[in-house]
């Protein structure tokens, strides 16, 4: 193996020199080249986008697209695309909406879709006089940016609020612009950015010229304007709920009543004890992530926010809650997170585009319904798993095709391994051992 080396203006080499570039020292060079062009895709046009979506493009990283049908939320049917490399999730998702399809299905609704931007400034100067002096400012931003709002205004979204927050306690001379958008059915970060920018230079204006300032005090210090992905008002409530009675049939090991309490139990674990709350969560954002993927959805943007929403209250802890009352059980899933359907790569990537056709194009607020329920979706299979059977059954049982793929078994070998581990535990040893005994045509001797 050749050693590696840096690479000087790697972004300017055309598509082929990079790929010489970074694989000259490894020694399966031709063989990963080949595998890299087969990934291409065959319409020139349609690689060119996927080229262009990204910076140092050499080829494409394909994901399975599945979909989870029959997902009943507020009475509409939905089967919904889901991009997701871990084998058990649009099963899990699957299972669930079909359960609670003949229970009242999911119901869901949005709190707010308002998102924040802000502008991070010091400034060493009379903190009242700024006090004083907001309404000023503000009426100044506003117009300032009134050319970049105007199509946003017209669909009814724009600038609702801006506020000036004194953190001056915290960080000395510190202060923020603390701006509220209503950005409609799109994402809006770069509208928000965009206004967010020309809102930090007009403040740097206001401090040049405005007559109530001393000299001392027209010196402002942006620090930076940004969105923020804590967005604890674009907020969606799912919840599915069924007398207790109707929870027969979920599990063949436990009465409704047992399954109802010990699933309560699993939820208050997540809520009280971090470790459990992040795994917990994990599985929400399992259905989350994937339907944000097959979307085109800023899939970080989404995590990271649901995460700082699930520590709101002071302490990391379980985005669902669980009541029984009544005889009834209910389950509600809570999380902020925003999403659009319209701009960014929903248009422009062919299959982000199909998926939001196959949820009959909803607008932001029905697709963050969509998200969320899918989210609630997969946590209540995992934790009916955990409680139950334990998450290995079937966790191994759908990743059984990735071990016979790894152990490159033929069609006839795993038609063969489907069949045996059907009555058999999944285990990366067992499925070594099964394929090694059938191979010398041995009968296998799986536990
Ligand atoms: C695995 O991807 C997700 C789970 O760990 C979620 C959970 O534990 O609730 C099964």
């Amino acid at each position: 193996m050749r050693k590696r080396e840096l690479i000087a203006g790697f972004s300017k080499l055309d598509r082929l020199q990079k790929i010489d570039k970074v694989l000259h020292h490894i020694q399966e060079e031709q063989n990963i080249k080949a595998e890299l062009e087969s990934y291409r895709h065959t319409n020139p046009q349609v690689q060119k986008l996927f080229d262009e979506f990204s910076e140092n493009t050499i080829t494409n990283f394909f994901m399975p697209y599945g979909i989870s049908p029959n997902v009943l939320i507020n009475g509409k049917l939905y089967h919904v695309p889901m991009v997701i490399e871990e084998s058990s999730v649009v099963a899990a998702a699957s299972n669930s909406a079909k359960f609670w399809s003949t229970r009242g299905g999911f119901k869901a609704s949005v709190k707010s879709m308002h998102k924040i931007g802000q502008v991070h400034f010091v400034w060493e100067g009379d903190g009242a006089k700024l006090h004083y002096l907001m309404p000023d400012i503000k009426e100044r931003l506003i117009k300032r940016t009134a050319l970049i709002t105007s199509n946003m205004r017209a669909r009814g979204g724009g600038i609702l609020d801006i506020e000036l927050v004194d953190m001056t306690a915290q960080l000395d001379n510190y202060y923020q612009l603390k701006a509220t958008f209503d950005t409609r059915d799109s994402m809006g970060a770069n509208f928000i950015n965009t206004c967010l920018e020309e809102f930090a230079a007009e403040l740097r204006m206001f401090f040049l010229e405005c007559k109530h300032f001393t000299d001392h005090e027209r010196d402002v210090q942006i620090i930076m304007s940004i969105l923020s992905n804590f967005t604890p008002e674009c907020v969606v409530e799912c919840l599915v709920e069924c007398p207790i009675d109707d929870l027969a049939g979920v599990d063949d090991t436990l009465t409704p009543l047992e399954f109802a309490q010990k699933f309560e139990k699993a939820v208050r674990i997540a809520q009280i004890d971090i470790h459990r709350a992040t795994t917990h969560n994990k599985g929400i954002f399992n259905g989350i992530d994937a339907v944000a993927l097959a979307t085109g959805q800023d899939f970080r943007a989404i995590e990271a926010c649901g995460h700082t929403f699930a520590s709101r209250n002071g302490r990391y802890s379980s985005l669902t809650d669980v009541s029984i009352e009544n005889g009834v059980f209910k389950y509600t899933l809570t999380v902020a997170l925003a999403v659009g359907t319209i701009g960014g790569l929903t248009a422009l990537h062919p299959l982000a585009k199909r998926s939001l056709q196959l949820l009959d194009n909803p607008n932001a607020e029905q697709l963050m319904m969509i998200l969320a329920t899918m989210g609630m979706a997969n946590n209540f299979s995992a934790v009916k798993s955990l409680i139950t059977k334990g998450i290995q059954l079937g966790h191994m049982k759908m990743h059984l095709l990735n071990i016979l793929n790894h152990f490159g078994a033929t069609l006839a070998e795993k038609e063969a391994a489907v069949e045996h581990f059907k009555t058999h535990k999944v285990s990366f040893s067992g499925v070594e051992d099964f394929l090694i005994c059938i191979r010398e045509k041995e009968v296998p001797n799986t536990i």
